[in-house]
């Protein structure tokens, strides 16, 4: 897709790229019928283009995500020879109303915009691109063909040929894209890798040590809750449960974790929100209209709200359930909507602002590029809230700023916001996973995977060291704590790999 951005460059060296100028009027094909601008949003990869011109890097790929004026962003990019990802942001707008199919895609003020006409595509898999600019009495063109996913059968390959072709376009002229080897660190390194360490003699702590030791706790005073939630088939001491890699990545962010059982009385929650800095409703399939799970969850995001506007600063973490249990909580209502998203590895569309947000501020620059560009974030749920219900619903849409979409290839659903006024975020996506669960293979654990989980939880642990509740005492404390569970080594069929049962 990186002809768009050297197309004046491809005309200064016309003479040695002759073979993308043809005398002569551009073809006028026609253009895929009820184009949905809509369901078009989210990645493509390119498979095969025209010309071979200006193969500067592999992996190319672009992003198309909806802007607040009705126009699309456009974000390509492509892997240098020399490891780096080169990216380029551009704006492509529909110029005519009645022929949805025909953009006009532009990367550089002043720069006329490039055409960029869908022939055809059937949006969740392939899509053909023409695009064709005339010059005095020659004419130059491009064409792509794109997929949802970096491979694309040779039988749906032919056909979108045989449609150039039939076009005047020369199809012999098409080259294949290399996207091999693309996801930038993990190609080069084992993402599994297993630390052996040989047990050692138990020995007294000197003195000094816990010296030491004692001085620093000081200085990590801090404890969060994690929400426990029903198991769906209770048995005896098993009747909540939480996934260990909440609360791991949790500490390995610098904070202690306390786990807030269901089914306790107001009185006990107001207690335990006096003592905690923080809450986390981690993902699972709890009802979030009504269970134990969604009653506390209603009680801390109200105590959570009311502190917040006294000045008491209380953060509020919704990861996939716990996200979709806030809309309901600042909504009111059920506005989820089924996607096919039940176990999927995509990178993030961000919106406008992302990059300056609360949350995602001090991610690295190079981090978010490969957030935009990998498939870095599990999806492992059925159910979200498209962009457009989070638009037109007057509650979620005043009180969250949407950082990231994704698709699905038919709907576009909200996957990280944060709350405009109080510190209140929700990711669809499951931070905690990559790190800490190995059992599917659409949990991603590249360098760059791992770091975004760390990057995640230290955001919202520095979230709560903004806050000073405390317990009453160090004996009240140490019997919060989770460090009075063991966790499980969870059953093979289980998609976690420790579970804290309560
Ligand atoms: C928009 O497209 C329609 C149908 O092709 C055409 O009749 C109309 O003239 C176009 N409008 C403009 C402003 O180009
Ligand atoms: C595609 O790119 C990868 C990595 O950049 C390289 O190792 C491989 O040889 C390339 N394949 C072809 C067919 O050029
Ligand atoms: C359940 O917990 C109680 C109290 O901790 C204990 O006495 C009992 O043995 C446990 N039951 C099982 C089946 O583990
Ligand atoms: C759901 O998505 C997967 C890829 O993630 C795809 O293989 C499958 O065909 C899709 N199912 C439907 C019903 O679209
Ligand atoms: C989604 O629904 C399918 C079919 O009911 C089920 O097998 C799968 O476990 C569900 N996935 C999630 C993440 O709930």
């Amino acid at each position: 897709m990186e002809a768009f951005q050297v197309l004046l460059v491809v005309l200064l060296t016309a003479a040695a790229r002759a073979q993308s100028f043809h005398r002569g009027k551009c073809p006028r094909p026609s253009v895929q019928q009820d184009f949905d601008v809509t369901k078009y949003m989210g990645t493509w990869y390119e498979i095969e283009k025209l010309p071979a011109a200006f193969e500067r890097g592999t992996c190319n790929q672009a992003t198309y995500s909806p802007l607040a004026d009705g126009t699309v962003k456009v974000r390509n990019a492509e892997l240098l020879s020399n490891g780096k990802r080169s990216t380029i942001e551009g704006v492509a707008k529909v110029k005519n109303a009645s022929q949805p199919a025909i953009l006009g895609v532009g990367f550089f003020k002043g720069v006329p915009d490039a055409p960029y006409w869908v022939l055809s595509t059937d949006y969740h898999s392939y899509s053909l691109v023409y695009s064709c600019t005339k010059y005095f009495l020659f004419h130059v063109d491009y064409a792509w063909i794109l997929s949802r996913t970096r491979v694309l059968a040779e039988d749906v390959i032919g056909p979108l040929r045989d449609r150039l072709a039939s076009a005047g376009v020369n199809a012999n002229r098409l080259t294949v894209s290399n996207q091999t080897g693309c996801d930038r660190t993990a190609a080069k390194t084992n993402e599994r890798p297993i630390i052996g360490k040989r047990p050692q003699r138990e020995t007294r702590p000197s003195h000094a040590d816990s010296l030491h030791f004692s001085a620093f706790h000081i200085f990590i005073f801090l404890s969060k809750g994690v929400l426990a939630q029903e198991v769906s088939s209770p048995k005896t001491n098993r009747t909540a449960y939480i996934a260990a890699s909440y609360v791991k990545t949790l500490e390995s962010a610098g904070a202690r974790v306390v786990p807030v059982m269901i089914n306790q009385t107001p009185q006990e929650y107001e207690a335990l929100f006096a003592s905690i800095n923080g809450i986390l409703y981690p993902g699972g399939s709890a009802n979030i209209l009504s269970s134990g799970y969604q009653r506390a969850a209603k009680i801390f995001y109200e105590l959570a709200l009311e502190a917040n506007k006294r000045g008491d600063y209380f953060p509020v973490w919704g990861t996939c359930l716990g996200y979709e249990q806030l809309t309901v909580l600042t909504s009111g209502e059920d506005l989820l909507s089924l996607t096919n998203t039940s176990g999927v590895p995509l990178p993030l569309n961000f919106m406008d602002g992302a990059k300056s947000s609360r949350m995602f501020e001090g991610f690295p620059d190079e981090l978010m590029e490969d957030l935009a560009s990998e498939p870095l974030t599990a999806n492992v749920h059925n159910w979200s809230v498209s962009l457009s219900t989070h638009k037109t619903n007057e509650q979620l849409n005043s009180f969250y700023k949407v950082l990231s979409t994704n698709t699905d290839g038919t709907t576009e659903f909200v996957s990280t916001v944060e709350a405009f006024d109080y510190p209140i975020y929700g990711t669809q996506w499951h931070p905690e996973k990559n790190a800490f669960e190995w059992r599917r293979p659409y949990v991603p654990h590249s360098p760059s995977a791992v770091r975004i989980s760390f990057y995640a939880a230290q955001f919202f642990v520095n979230e709560a060291r903004k806050n000073f509740h405390k317990f009453d005492s160090e004996e009240e404390e140490g019997k919060a704590l989770i460090f009075n569970y063991s966790p499980v080594y969870a059953a093979p069929r289980s998609v976690f790999e420790q579970i804290y049962y309560f």
